[in-house]
């Protein structure tokens, strides 16, 4: 990092939210490769590939001592699709937390209006639980679409993890988030 021409949207105690676009020089976007090839290593599977990426937007939290330790890929979607809740009624709490990782999700068939996808979203792991990726969201929310602020229901998480899940859970303050690049499985019928 460091570069000549950051776009600062945030700052904090430690460290900072910058955007990375398209159009930028190609030494930030080769950067950004090499960020997403990181990412979806740790990932542990292929993810989907962006629809369009001319048009994705890259936001990146650096740590104070310049290591990139957060990282958002957002694309523009136009529909999402309705995280079908099966409470689990049953267990300890302990018991609760592992069902809910483990378990595969359900969405809904019916489409719903969306206008922005977290293809990807991930944090460095000694870094979690410090609230990166929820700034990472504000961030985007507010810059994602000049001039508005994306309501948390405008965006749609791309084939959660886990991980994935319970974080936009807690972060939604519902289940029943939307998604969307599902694998066919998840398809409720
Ligand atoms: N288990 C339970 N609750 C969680 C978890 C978790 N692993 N992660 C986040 N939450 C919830 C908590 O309620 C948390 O608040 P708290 O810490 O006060 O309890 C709240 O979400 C906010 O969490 P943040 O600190 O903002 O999230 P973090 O910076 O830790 O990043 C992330 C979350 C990105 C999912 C991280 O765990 C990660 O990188 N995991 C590995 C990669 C991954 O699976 N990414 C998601 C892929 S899905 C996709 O990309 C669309």
């Amino acid at each position: 990092a460091g570069w000549k021409k950051e776009r600062i949207l945030g700052e904090y105690p430690d460290g900072k939210i910058i955007l990375v676009l398209p159009d930028d020089p190609k030494y930030a976007l080769k950067k950004v490769e090499e960020i997403r090839e990181m990412v979806d290593n740790d990932l542990g599977f292929q993810q989907v590939e962006t629809k369009v990426p001319s048009q994705t937007k890259t936001f990146l939290f650096i740590s104070n001592d310049r290591k990139v330790a957060g990282c958002l890929i957002a694309e523009h979607i136009q529909e999402g699709y309705r995280v079908i809740e099966e409470s689990v009624l049953e267990g300890s709490e302990g018991e609760k937390v592992m069902y809910e990782r483990q378990r595969a999700w359900c969405c809904s068939t019916v489409p719903e209006p969306a206008l922005c996808g977290i293809s990807r979203i991930w944090v460095f792991s000694m870094m979690r639980r410090r609230g990166i990726a929820s700034r990472m969201i504000e961030c985007l929310r507010n810059n994602f679409i000049y001039g508005s602020h994306l309501s948390k229901d405008e965006i749609a998480f791309s084939d959660p993890t886990p991980d994935g899940k319970l974080f936009a859970t807690h972060y939604c303050g519902t289940s029943q988030f939307l998604v969307y690049n599902f694998v066919s499985g998840n398809r409720s019928t």
